[in-house]
């Protein structure tokens, strides 16, 4: 497995799994069993995916030593501030059944970030964290973190798929040393991701999938990804993509397909910065 090396030094698996979205804990368990059975050795959970339990239970069946896996959590908005952080840090930590994080993030730049950047950083140097880092920060909101704590997360994990390409934002992270992380690498399927005209012509020419295309496509170019699967024989396509290079003209062709705006919704937007804020989850 390729590794990316972050700003503090420690490895990065390029390629590992998401569990968004699998809220039943069976079905939770089951996925990573079967991502780390593959070969996959980051698995990315949050908080707020209220599924870090089943993601425990798997990592001890895995029979995996814990040094060989990379867990990633997050802290989410209910949590922020340093109080509050270090208690859902431990929270998370008793849930994964771990003595150690190797990257925890905050999952949304809002409310008292500091509080709980300040909170991560002890935990770090406590040795209770490998890496610190943050999601969906837009470039001024990293540099207000960057510049007023001294401190640069090692990641930022955003959205980031063909339709959403985020290079002038990867330019901005590789000048500030963070790391850029796709989430969404399939946009969840939107756009009718799965059968589009250019990425399937693409895919035909190496033998590959769409889904192979995109994923190649994200690390050729330095991009971390955490694809969500369920289903095993998909997590085992997505994981074949060490094997072929995209050419240049063919990173160009995908590169058209970029309209510079979410899939989503825009973390800048009031009334989503209101709706996440307000967004209590049952932990
Ligand atoms: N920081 C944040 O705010 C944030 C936000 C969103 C996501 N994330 C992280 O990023 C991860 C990935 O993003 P995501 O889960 O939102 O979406 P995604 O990975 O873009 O898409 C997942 C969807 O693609 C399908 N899929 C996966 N592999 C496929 C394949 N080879 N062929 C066809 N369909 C395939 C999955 O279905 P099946 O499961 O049925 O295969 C699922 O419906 C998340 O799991 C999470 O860890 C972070």
């Amino acid at each position: 497995m390729e590794k990316v090396k972050l700003n503090n030094g420690l490895a990065m698996p390029i390629l590992g799994l998401g569990v968004f979205q699998i809220p039943d804990a069976a079905a939770c368990e089951k996925a990573v069993i079967d991502a780390i059975e593959i070969g996959y050795r980051l698995i990315d959970t949050a908080a707020s995916y209220q599924n870090e339990r089943a993601v425990g239970h798997a990592i001890k069946k895995s029979g995996v030593e814990r040094e060989d896996l990379f867990i990633t959590s997050k802290v989410w908005v209910q949590d922020i501030g340093y109080e509050k952080t270090k208690a859902a840090f431990q929270q998370s930590l008793d849930k994964l059944q771990l003595d150690y994080l190797d990257l925890y993030l905050i999952h949304q730049p809002y409310g008292d970030i500091f509080g709980s950047w300040k909170a991560m950083q002890e935990l770090y140097h406590e040795g209770k964290i490998k890496a610190i880092g943050v999601a969906n920060f837009h470039p001024d909101r990293l540099m207000d973190l960057i510049a007023n704590s001294g401190f640069t997360p090692v990641i930022n994990q955003i959205e980031t798929h063909p339709f959403y390409q985020q290079f002038e934002t990867q330019k901005f992270l590789d000048e500030n040393k963070v790391q850029i992380q796709s989430w969404g690498p399939f946009a969840e399927g939107k756009h009718d991701i799965f059968k589009h005209e250019i990425l399937s012509a693409i895919g035909h020419k190496y033998n590959k999938s769409v889904a192979q295309v995109i994923l190649r496509w994200l690390i050729q170019r330095g991009v971390v990804a955490i694809p969500k699967s369920i289903r095993k024989e998909r997590m085992a396509e997505n994981f074949k993509i060490f094997d072929f290079q995209l050419s240049t003209d063919d990173m160009q062709h995908i590169g058209t397909l970029d309209t510079n705006s979410s899939s989503f919704f825009d973390h800048r937007d009031p009334a989503m910065v209101k709706w996440l804020s307000e967004y209590k989850v049952d932990l």
